[in-house]
């Protein structure tokens, strides 16, 4: 079988005989966004926006050319419409704290997707009680879609913030966000896309899809970890107040008032993950170097491969769409009868890391009826061996549960 070149660029692939199935968790990273932060370390390193001596004017720009290349990676019209977060958690209670609990009012609605992970589902639970709006979901229907009417019904007048994930973590729908975005601008509701799961594999263009704010994690995208992106657009970053107070954000502090930094600075207080960013410079250029086009067709014949000889272990329980096109990433399942966190042990012990519980939402998979599954989750350095090893190491855990599962 053709070998995937690829991973090959990935050190701890090559360091360790494991199967990595849970890049929908966090990414391995490529030798050149290692080095890339070595290269900060060595050369670079010193604390942005606040020295006048070179080194600080390098680590400034080594900071502000990755903004420049980030907004240009997901078409953002201005620079400064993208913020750097921790990760795709913070820049959602950025977003809620700041813009939600400024701008939402009594009998208000704040809808999302039963598929949100939690971080874009707890703020929202917090920020409508503090305000006294209400917090309504769209559902998912038997294929594990959200479906047109489903998003007509859902949208209303009273709808004035709407939070959906573009790819879920735990059934890998790709959703219709351009749907949803339009129909949540028709009633004047503004639109949240948590882009964590799909930027890893698709292009995003912020002007194209029109949405209000789009956040993510480096970490998923070959970046290291701790290091995510708010983007929003401009005139609507302008009204909001800042959400973490500190060093950097600020323009004048008297000794009872403060007034602050123009954008993105209002948003960035205190010393930031320069490394992370440089890192995750480094990571889209390793992506743009593929290209988008070639990393789907390596993904989408390796996830056609796994929908396919997974459909054929009858012992298995899937939770995918039946549209194949519409599906990216992730495969959550089950072996009927045993306990995921069981199955992911005997795994592991053939080799192969997948993730087991619950994936943080919990509401999506109680409206599936089961409480956690194992998954895994696919990314470009993953190969039809990888399938075939998943497959083999299934077989071997079901051997071993089998007698007992007969008994009961
Ligand atoms: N959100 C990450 C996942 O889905 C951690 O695994």
């Amino acid at each position: 079988m053709e070998e995937n070149m690829i991973k090959k660029d990935f050190p701890i692939l090559n360091n360790k005989n494991m199967v990595y199935l849970d890049s929908g968790a966090t990414t391995q990273k490529p030798i050149q966004v290692i080095k890339a932060i070595e290269n900060y370390y060595e050369n670079n390193n010193a604390n942005p926006h606040r020295g006048a001596y070179d080194l600080s004017i390098k680590a400034t720009e080594c900071y502000e050319n990755t903004r420049a290349k980030i907004a240009k990676f997901i078409n953002a019209k201005y620079t400064e419409e993208v913020v750097f977060s921790k990760n795709a958690t913070e820049s959602l209670n950025l977003i809620a704290y700041s813009y939600g609990l400024s701008n939402l009012k009594k009998d208000d609605e704040v809808l999302i997707s039963i598929m949100e992970h939690h971080s874009n589902l707890v703020p929202w639970q917090r920020i409508t009680k503090q305000t006294g709006s209400k917090l309504k979901y769209m559902y998912i229907n038997d294929k594990l879609e959200i479906s047109e009417q489903e998003i007509k019904n859902k949208i209303t007048p009273k709808t004035k913030m709407v939070g959906i994930t573009y790819v879920s973590n735990v059934t890998g729908t790709i959703n219709d966000v351009k749907q949803i975005i339009k129909q949540a601008h028709s009633v004047g509701a503004v639109v949240i896309v948590d882009a964590s799961q799909a930027i890893p594999h698709m292009k995003i263009d912020v002007q194209d899809l029109d949405c209000d704010f789009l956040v993510f994690s480096g970490h998923k995208m070959l970046a290291p970890l701790g290091i995510g992106v708010m983007y929003g657009k401009k005139n609507i970053l302008n009204q909001m107040p800042p959400f973490i107070m500190g060093g950097d954000m600020i323009e004048y502090v008297y000794e009872q008032e403060t007034t602050f930094a123009e954008l993105p600075n209002k948003f960035e207080a205190g010393t930031q993950n320069v490394e992370g960013v440089v890192g995750l410079g480094a990571a889209i250029d390793y992506l743009e170097g593929i290209g988008y086009e070639k990393i789907q067709k390596i993904e989408q014949e390796v996830i056609m491969y796994a929908r396919e000889e997974l459909s054929k272990l009858k012992y298995l329980e899937l939770y995918i769409t039946p549209n194949c096109n519409n599906h990216s990433g992730v495969i959550s399942f089950n072996i009927k009868g045993i306990h995921p966190h069981d199955v992911a042990s005997i795994l592991n012990e053939q080799g192969v890391c997948v993730r087991s519980g619950n994936h943080c939402a919990q509401p999506l998979l109680r409206s599936l009826g089961i409480d956690s599954t194992c998954r895994a989750s696919f990314y470009i350095y993953n190969t039809k061996e990888d399938v075939d090893r998943l497959v083999k190491a299934l077989n071997i855990t079901y051997k071993m549960f089998e007698k007992y599962l007969k008994q009961n």
